[in-house]
């Protein structure tokens, strides 16, 4: 599967797709706003570094990144970054072969701060879901500070299960160390659990 062929994908109010320049130009005129960089760990971005960063992205077969638009609007992100799960038979003749090869992938997502609060981060994280198991992925992670109450509920309200609270293991510029979440969500429980809300289509 080219990484073409995987997108356009539709949520019910936004199209996901690989950006343009200009998409990229429109990511930028927001993704520094401090609302959106207070609980990145990647805060403020150097504007060229980023977007040669996101044009080096586009042909890595593991680095699955998209911008999502609402009327016309480039006003969120998401991306699955496709990893090896952890395993037995590192050394074995098929050890390139075995299940947890390329098995999990890890979550990703921001929005413009003038659409927060309506449901739009939702729809992307679905849709990233969607797409993450429909490439055959086993396990889908992410991390987030415990204090990004947002980040969490998106994931809860997607079906991501709460695996690990992390006392003081992240650490914030200006807050120090601060308590962090990993959520999980395995394959066969997005298929049973996929909420019809943020049903995506492709194509
Ligand atoms: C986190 C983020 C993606 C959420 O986007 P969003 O579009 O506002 O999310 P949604 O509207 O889909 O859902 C947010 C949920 O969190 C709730 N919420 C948000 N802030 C909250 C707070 N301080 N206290 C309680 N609930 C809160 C909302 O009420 C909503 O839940 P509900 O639908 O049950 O009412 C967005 O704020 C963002 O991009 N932040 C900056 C980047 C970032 O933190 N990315 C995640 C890195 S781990």
């Amino acid at each position: 599967m080219t990484e073409h062929s995987l997108w356009p994908r539709r949520t019910p109010r936004l199209e996901l797709r690989i950006p343009s320049l200009d998409d990229l130009d429109q990511v930028l005129t927001w993704r520094n706003d401090p609302a959106v960089t207070r609980w990145m760990l990647s805060t403020t971005v150097d504007p060229d570094s980023w977007r040669s960063a996101w044009l080096a992205g586009a042909d890595d077969p593991f680095d699955h990144s998209v911008v999502a638009v609402l009327h016309g609007r480039v006003i969120g992100t998401g991306s699955i970054e496709v990893a090896d799960a952890m395993g037995q038979g590192m050394r074995a003749p098929n050890a390139a072969d075995l299940p947890w090869r390329s098995a999990q992938g890890s979550l990703g997502y921001l929005l413009d701060p003038t659409v927060h609060g309506r449901g739009l981060a939702t729809e992307i994280v679905a849709a990233m879901l969607d797409l993450a198991f429909d490439l055959g992925l086993h396990r889908v992670t992410a991390g987030c500070f415990a204090d990004n109450i947002g980040s969490w509920r998106v994931m809860e309200k997607c079906g991501m299960r709460r695996e690990q609270h992390g006392v003081q293991d992240s650490w914030h510029a200006e807050m120090g160390w601060l308590d962090g979440y990993t959520y999980a969500i395995l394959a066969e429980e997005w298929r049973a659990a996929a909420p019809a809300a943020t049903a995506v289509r492709t194509g």
